[in-house]
């Protein structure tokens, strides 16, 4: 097999970034090439930095206008990891990637998803609907928001005594533990 390259999209904080890139640190078939983010004050830059992995940002316009798609071309990518990435992925990029760019949604979709949908949004939106469980699902992407095939769910209990931050981190819990290895699976066209 020749060596799988992933660059991974983030927004904000980037644990699972890291989480990802940590399991694959030492694969030798999949390998994190680059890690791309739309804001420059983004902790996954800090992140990447200690990882040692190449990291480039970009403008909303970039992303639309094919900047984002070079930079991928130029690392020789094969998938797309969208791990707290909070725009659009255009149909330019979707197009390049069929079928190879995977999302990370912290809830169980269809439920809580579509735009403005992301971190605590959701875990608060979980807590208002009274919800008795939350949790993952990881999926394909394509050009509506939180809409493609679904890999994987995980599910999280959620009780009355529950706030969005402990929510979070019981989600948190289930993304580090199931991502990685369902993005390995998918990668290997093993069953997810
Ligand atoms: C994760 O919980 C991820 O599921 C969520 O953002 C968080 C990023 O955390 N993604 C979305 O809400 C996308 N709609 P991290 O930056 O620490 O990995």
């Amino acid at each position: 097999m020749t060596e799988t390259k992933i660059a991974i999209l983030a927004s904000g904080n980037g644990s699972n970034a890291e989480n990802i890139a940590n399991y694959f640190k030492g694969n030798p078939n999949i390998k994190v090439a680059v890690i791309l983010s739309n804001r420059t004050d983004a902790y996954v830059l800090e992140r990447a930095k200690k990882l040692d992995i190449p990291s480039y940002t970009f403008k909303n316009s970039e992303l639309l206008e094919g900047g984002v798609l070079e930079i991928l071309k130029s690392h020789k990518i094969d998938y797309v990891i969208l791990a707290g990435f909070l725009l659009k992925v255009p149909r330019s990029l979707i197009e390049s990637f069929s079928e190879r760019i995977i999302n990370l949604h912290p809830a169980l979709l269809p439920k809580f998803g579509g735009k403005g949908m992301y971190g605590h949004h959701v875990h608060n939106a979980v807590i208002a609907n009274q919800e008795i469980e939350s949790g993952i699902t990881i999926h394909l992407v394509n050009e509506i928001y939180d809409d493609g095939k679904i890999l994987r769910q995980e599910k999280c209990p959620v009780n009355g005594d529950d706030d969005a931050d402990s929510v979070a981190s019981k989600v948190h819990e289930l993304e580090y533990k199931y991502f990685p290895v369902t993005i390995e699976n998918y990668i290997l066209q093993k069953e997810v």
